[in-house]
């Protein structure tokens, strides 16, 4: 049975080869004062930089440079953020880059206000907004978050090694999100792979857990053949526009709130591999591939029916003559060779982990209730292991 809900996503997206246009739209609704947030470079040499700029300038915008958010972004870059809103009087952030970019910029709308630590608030204690917050906007240059159109931001705390998604209120989502496929195509091939993937995790996050008849189900089911069919041609050829917007429309359609309505999800790989996140520092698609197989291979015995589902229509598995169990199996047997072919990372060892981090892995990884099977810390150890 479909359960209740509500269900809102005020974010306008402009997407296309001409989105970029739409910041002519947006930008007289904020205030003179803009934070332009960015990561460590690429946009500078890829030139959206000076595009951006060049439509700031012409909307007679101040501009307040915010550079160098890292991959991961991290508690004390949050910090200097907020003090850089407050310190300008920033009326909008426009956060220019890939999820993490577009996770801090929410981060610092939510925090810059804030009487308490933004971080033991709403992270360690899951504190409600209550301050104002500061509009975002985002240009998106990576694809695979989902993080332009819904209101999570991730961070890390180096110090302690937690990495930590808060889940904030309605007015963090951004006020608008630029999506021009192009502006995807230099990425390094390893950053892409990793956003594929990281799509595909989202939507089975979101699809291993419940037993109803769903119409998210089959929204998600659709979502991975397209993922799966557009991915197959941009591996082949990276600049094949067609194949690269259908990508960053699904990622987004992936994690902006509409395919988990109504039923349970689980994001127990998402934990884990948070947890890893934090004491590697990785990219954030390879800690969810290295996981992916064998936390599958784990819980499919709690959750068959979905598993052989999931074979037959997304990896397209012949029944005939064979028992649930090898049907499912083939299943995550088809994936496996998907991911191998893609690139992805495919073990713990290849992002640096040894066997005396599993157990503070483990400790770090937060256990979820919404999937199949609730795991202990020993279950997760014994995943990590298998990992290796
Ligand atoms: O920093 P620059 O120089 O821009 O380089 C970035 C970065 O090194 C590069 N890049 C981005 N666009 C590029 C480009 N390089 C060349 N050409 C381009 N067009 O790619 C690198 C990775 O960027 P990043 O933003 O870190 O990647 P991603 O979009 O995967 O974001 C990862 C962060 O998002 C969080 C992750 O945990 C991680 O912190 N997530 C956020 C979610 C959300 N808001 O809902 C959900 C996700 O599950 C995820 O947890
Ligand atoms: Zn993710």
């Amino acid at each position: 049975m479909l359960g209740n809900f509500t269900y809102c996503n005020p974010t306008k997206l402009y997407f296309g080869k001409d989105a970029l246009q739409g910041l002519n739209e947006e930008l007289p609704k904020y205030g003179k004062n803009v934070m332009l947030s960015y990561g460590g470079g690429s946009i500078k040499k890829n030139g959206i930089y000076e595009r951006i700029i060049e439509i700031l300038k012409f909307n007679g915008k101040t501009v307040v440079e915010d550079p160098g958010v890292m991959p991961n972004p991290t508690v004390a870059k949050l910090y200097e953020g907020c003090r850089t809103v407050k310190e300008n009087g920033i009326d909008l952030i426009l956060a220019v880059g890939g999820g993490s970019v577009c996770d801090y910029a929410k981060a610092v709308s939510a925090s810059a206000y804030c009487t308490e630590d933004p971080w033991e608030k709403y992270y360690l204690n899951g504190g409600k907004l209550e301050n104002k917050t500061v509009p975002v906007g985002c240009v998106l240059t990576m694809v695979g978050t989902g993080s332009e159109m819904n209101t999570t931001a991730v961070l890390t705390n180096t110090e302690t090694n937690w990495k930590i998604g808060h889940v904030f209120e309605e007015e963090i989502f951004p006020k608008f999100s630029i999506l021009n496929p192009e502006f995807t195509y230099t990425l390094p091939r390893h950053q892409m792979v990793a956003g594929f993937f990281d799509v595909m995790s989202h939507i089975l996050e979101q699809y291993f857990c419940g037993e109803d008849d769903n119409t998210s189900d089959y929204i998600m089911e659709g979502l991975l053949k397209s993922l799966i069919h557009s991915v197959a041609i941009a591996v082949k050829e990276p600049y094949n526009y067609e194949a690269r917007s259908n990508i960053m429309w699904t990622a987004t359609w992936a994690l902006n709130k509409l395919v988990e309505k109504g039923k349970s999800t689980d994001w127990q790989t998402h934990m884990i591999g948070q947890a890893i996140g934090a004491y590697t520092n990785a990219t954030h698609g390879m800690t969810l591939s290295a996981v992916t197989i064998p936390y599958l291979r784990y819980i499919l015995p709690y959750g068959l029916a979905k598993f052989k589902r999931y074979a037959i229509n997304v990896w397209n598995v012949t029944p005939n003559g064979k028992s649930d169990k090898e049907i499912s199996n083939e299943g995550l047997c088809a994936m496996e060779t998907w991911m191998k072919h893609l690139g992805l990372v495919m073990n713990l060892t290849d992002l640096g982990v040894t066997e005396d981090m599993l157990k503070r892995i483990a400790d770090a990884t937060l256990i979820m209730e919404g999937g199949y099977k609730i795991l202990t810390r020993d279950e997760v150890i014994k995943i990590l292991n298998e990992s290796m």
